[in-house]
């Protein structure tokens, strides 16, 4: 069964096709958005393009590949960036990945994507577990770890690699049970908020 979109306030996760190619190539070529990752730029369409059709092999997530998700506003239908779940062996940990346009960061697009991406993962795909690893200067996604209820859990020294520079890599982990607690603290709260208001 095709993978159905998951909606949010204000975005649409929706699988990539084809036609996308260029504007996640453009999004991967910005040096500013490539400067914590450990892909090349200018990053080709060719590239973007053997992306988007390994994940159009595939419905969901899927032990031992990576799933790209495109990131829609819903308001202009413009693509904000992307998503990325790679589903580790057995299917009990899921890592995650997200990236947005240089135009699209600062509104809490990040946030809200993933927050739908961990949902889908902990309610649907039944991970026990979500990680996600970055590289230690990179204080913006970080922030969105620690904001979405991340631990940081530690350090590989030296083994994350951009071009021929090689830096630590920051390890942060969320369990699904921690995951439900504060979904349904978050609601409880807004159910109070919703109370005094009335
Ligand atoms: C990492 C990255 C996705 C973070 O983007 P971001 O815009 O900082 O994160 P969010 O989309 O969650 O936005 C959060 C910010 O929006 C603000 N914001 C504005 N309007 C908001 C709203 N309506 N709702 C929520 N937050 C809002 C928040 O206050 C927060 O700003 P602050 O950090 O100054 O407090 C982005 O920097 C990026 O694409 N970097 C390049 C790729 C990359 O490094 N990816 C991570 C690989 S590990």
């Amino acid at each position: 069964m095709a993978f159905a979109p998951l909606d949010t306030a204000r975005l649409v996760l929706r699988p990539f096709s084809e036609e996308d190619a260029e504007d996640f190539a453009a999004r991967r070529s910005d040096p500013e958005t490539a400067m914590y990752q450990a892909w090349r730029v200018p990053y080709s369409v060719e590239k973007a393009l053997a992306v988007i059709r390994e994940s159009e092999h595939h419905d969901g997530p899927v032990p031992g590949h990576w799933f790209q998700l495109d990131v829609q506003r819903r308001a202009d239908g413009r693509t904000v960036g992307d998503v990325a779940v790679y589903l580790h062996e057995h299917g009990h940990t899921a890592e995650i990945g997200y990236t947005l346009h240089s135009w699209a960061r600062r509104k809490g697009y990040a946030t809200e994507a993933a927050t739908a991406l961990i949902d889908y993962l902990v309610d649907v795909t039944g991970v026990h577990r979500v990680e996600a690893a970055t590289h230690p200067d990179n204080a913006r996604s970080i922030q969105v770890l620690e904001r979405l209820g991340f631990q940081h859990e530690g350090v590989k020294r030296e083994a994350f690699w951009v071009e021929d520079e090689v830096s630590d890599d920051e390890l942060f982990g969320l369990l699904a049970r921690e995951w439900r607690a504060r979904r349904h603290a978050l609601a409880a709260s807004a159910d109070a908020d919703a109370a005094s208001d009335a």
